[in-house]
Order: C-alpha cells, then structure tokens, then sequence
C-alpha cells in the first residue's frame, strides 16, 4: 500500500512555522509522510493566522481553492491563530462544510487523535479549548528550516497592545523548563544545527523558577559555534543589561528586532505600549553605542484609530532617525474583541497613503545602509546552495550572496562585501 501522505499549509509568524513542524512530526509519528501538492495529500492542514485581516482573507481564499482540488477521501482539517478567535470555529464549520475537523491553537498538539476520530467516525471534529492544557511535550518534530532551528522558550503574552488579538488567542504568558530547553539547544547544536532561534511573544518576561532571559542567555554562552537569535524583544523591557549580554556573549547574533509600533507619544499610549518615543531611541543609542554593529529590525504600524498626519510624520521622523536594516510595514486592521476596534477609525485612502510614504522612505534607508557596508568584511552562515551561489546571513541578519565552490549549508565563511544593489549584498570569499 502506498503511505499516507500530508500537506501542511502555514500563514502568519515563526511561532507557528515552528508549531507546523510539530505537527509534521505528529503526522509523521502515525505514518504520513509529506507531499508537495495539496492535490495529492490525504490529510491537508491550514495553520491559520489573524493578526490581520488580510491574513484571514488569505485563508478563505485558499480554502476555496482546496474544496475544488483536494482528492477524494482527503481530510482537511484547519487549526491556529484564526479558529482559536471567539465565534470564528462555529461560522467556519457553518460556511465550509467540506472541513472535517477544526481546532484552536491550546489543542492543535491532539491533531492526530482527531485525525483518528474522524477517520473512525466519520463525524466532524470541532474542538477549541479555552485555555492551554500543558501543551508541551513534543518528542518529534519535524524541523523543515534547513540550518536554523526554532525553539521555543515560552508561549502567549500578557502585554494587551491595544490593537492585537495575540493575547486572545495564545493566552497568558508560561515558560518553558529552563532544562528542557538548555537540552532542546544542546542536542540541536550537538546534531549540527548552526542557528538557534528562541521564540517568544515577548521573550524579555521569560521566568522560570527565579530565572530571568538574560540568566538563560547567560547559560547559552558555550564556545561551541553556533550563532542564537531571538525574537521578539519588546521595547519596555529591553534593558541595558541585554544589550551588554549581546555584546558579551560569543554565540549572540549583533541583531536586535524592537518593534516600535509608532513614534508618537500619544499614539503609544492609546496602544498601551507603555514607553515613549524618548525611551525607546534612548534604548536605542544604548544598544549603537555597547554594540556598534549591530542590526537593527522593527515592525511599525501606520493609521491607528485617530493618528493624525502629524503623528504619523512622527513615526515617519523617528524610522528616518533610527535607520533600520529591516522595516516590516502594516497598515492598521480592525480586530474584532480588541479595545482598539471600538475607538475611531481612519478612512483606507489616508492609511494607503500613510504606508507609502513609509515605504518609499525605508527603501531608501535599506538602500543606504546595505551601501554602507561595502568594503567590509562578515561572516556569513550558508543557508543555500545552487551551483556555486552561495546564500547566507551575516550577524547583523544581511542577506548575502556570494561564489564559492568549496562552501556548503551550515558552513561560516568570511565574506567581503563587494557590492550592494538596494538591500541587497553580494561579496567574495575573504581570505584575509
Ligand atoms: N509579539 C510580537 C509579534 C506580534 S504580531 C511583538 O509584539 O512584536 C507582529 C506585528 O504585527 C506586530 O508587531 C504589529 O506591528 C503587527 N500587528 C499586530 N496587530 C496588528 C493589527 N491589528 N493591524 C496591523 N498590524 C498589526
Ligand atoms: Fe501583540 Fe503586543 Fe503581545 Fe506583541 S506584545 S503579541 S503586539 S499584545
Ligand atoms: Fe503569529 Fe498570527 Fe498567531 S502573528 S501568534 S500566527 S495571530
């Protein structure tokens, strides 16, 4: 008989990324084996996203596509950020007949229990739980990010950004055993990964047992090479005593991501993000000034409820200021359940033209700085290889591009840059 095949479909952050290679490994622990076309899978899965609207419209979208394509006999079941939302699972069974099994993010670690269940029954699986219930323990996961592996350190957010439904759906903040993730990182280091990247909603509140993130980062220091990243960091509690811990450790990447959201000050506020425009360039220079190379990465968001032109100039003024290597734009959206939702909201044409002044601006400022670097000298970790190309990451989170014959995936290799076309780097194997 031929195997069992999956398809697994991932929308939205790394967190669920990672959380569909647990389910890989789920399914694979039952027999499945993965397939590259939802047309040929026996089980298809959605791990779906709802940060914004545009992220559920694309999940519609290609639930619409999937009725039409997916075999006969095919179970299709839709899990993540989007059905754990109050109401959503029931409108979905009602509107799509067709899905065979829907769960919420606190249960999705059961999918091949339902999996099972439906295949018996034949009766649909609707299962959202309200809250997680030691959702923990994963033997085998399935890592599908070639030189990188994710490992999480904690889950949920107690943070209530005005705007996001990510508390909502995730739940209350809870970290993971320090042992269990110092082995996570030991044995993934030990089995040749060559970058770790913690996870977290907001990995500066990782607590377990009277240990903080800067005593896990600490105990993360090893002279084994190897680089760690995390994400994300949230500007109120960044604190000097990281960025030392950045310039200090031998395996931290020089790379921060700090959203910043806005640069207004009454716009912070009516997000609850609880730090000024001053604070957070102060955290800045801190960070320049312990770490002079680092990289530097932020999500902002353009046309919250009532942000006036003048405030967005603000947000506009301080991403000219600060000058990030990577800039991730959003245009505001409404969501459902969040304080934001029910304040004023700015017509769509204000906010459009709100984000293409940003963009145009960022394009500008990527293009600078990759310029700048030019002339230097970095080490780049291969990811990917096509003939003699060669793709990797510097410290600062560049992407290069280079020639090498002798290089492979995994390998660190000392780089000069040699050119740079708008964010892009191309360089030369340094021998120096
Ligand atoms: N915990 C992380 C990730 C949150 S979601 C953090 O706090 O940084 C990633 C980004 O999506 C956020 O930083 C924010 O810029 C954006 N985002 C969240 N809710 C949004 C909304 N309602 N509309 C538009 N962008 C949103
Ligand atoms: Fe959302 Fe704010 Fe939590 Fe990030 S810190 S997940 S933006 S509530
Ligand atoms: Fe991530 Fe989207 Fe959920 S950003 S936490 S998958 S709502």
């Amino acid at each position: 008989m031929m195997d069992k095949t999956y398809f697994i479909q991932t929308y939205g952050c790394q967190m669920n990324v990672h959380e569909s290679e647990k389910i890989a490994g789920i399914l694979q622990s039952r027999g499945y084996s993965a397939c590259e076309s939802v047309d040929d899978a026996d089980v298809i899965v959605l791990n779906t996203c709802c940060v914004r609207e545009t992220a559920e419209t694309k999940v519609y979208g290609h639930l619409g596509r999937i009725k039409s394509k997916k075999k006969h006999g095919a179970t299709l079941a839709v899990c993540g950020c989007m059905t754990q939302q109050k109401g959503v699972a029931e409108s979905l069974v009602k509107r799509c007949p067709f899905v065979d099994i829907v769960i919420g993010t606190f249960n999705q670690y059961m999918i091949g229990e339902y999996i099972d269940k439906f295949l018996h029954t034949g009766v649909r699986v609707t299962e959202i739980w309200e809250s997680p219930n030691d959702c923990d323990k994963h033997e085998n996961i399935a890592r599908d990010s070639g030189v990188n592996a994710w490992v999480n350190i904690m889950y949920g957010c107690n943070n209530f950004c005005t705007y996001c439904i990510v508390p909502y759906v995730r739940g209350r903040e809870r970290s993971r055993s320090i042992d269990d993730i110092l082995r996570d990182v030991d044995n993934l280091v030990a089995s040749g990964y060559k970058q770790i990247t913690l996870l977290g909603q907001n990995v500066n509140s990782y607590s377990y047992k009277g240990k903080n993130f800067i005593d896990l980062l600490k105990l993360l220091d090893s002279d084994k090479k190897y680089r760690l990243r995390f994400m994300t960091s949230h500007p109120k509690d960044f604190s000097v005593e990281l960025a030392e811990e950045i310039a200090r450790s031998r395996v931290l990447a020089h790379n921060l991501h700090l959203p910043v959201q806005a640069g207004n000050n009454r716009v912070l506020e009516l997000m609850n993000r609880r730090y000024t425009r001053e604070q957070y360039l102060q955290k800045i220079d801190a960070i320049r000034s312990l770490v002079p190379d680092i990289g530097l990465s932020s999500d902002v968001m353009v046309g919250f409820p009532t942000e006036t032109e003048e405030e967005f100039c603000d947000t506009l003024d301080l991403v000219k200021r600060v000058k990030y290597n990577n800039l991730f734009m959003f245009i505001y959206s409404r969501r459902s359940g969040t304080p934001a939702d029910k304040m004023p909201q700015l017509d769509y044409k204000t906010k459009q033209q709100r984000i293409d002044k940003l963009i145009k601006a960022q394009f500008e400022i990527s293009k600078e700085l990759a310029s700048n670097m030019t002339g230097s000298v970095v080490e780049a970790l291969v990811s990917e290889k096509t003939g003699d190309k060669c793709f990797g990451k510097a410290s600062n989170d560049s992407a290069i591009t280079f020639v090498s014959a002798d290089a492979k995936p995994g390998d660190f290799v000392k780089v000069k840059i040699t050119n740079s076309r708008n964010a892009n780097l191309t360089g030369e194997v340094y021998n120096g």
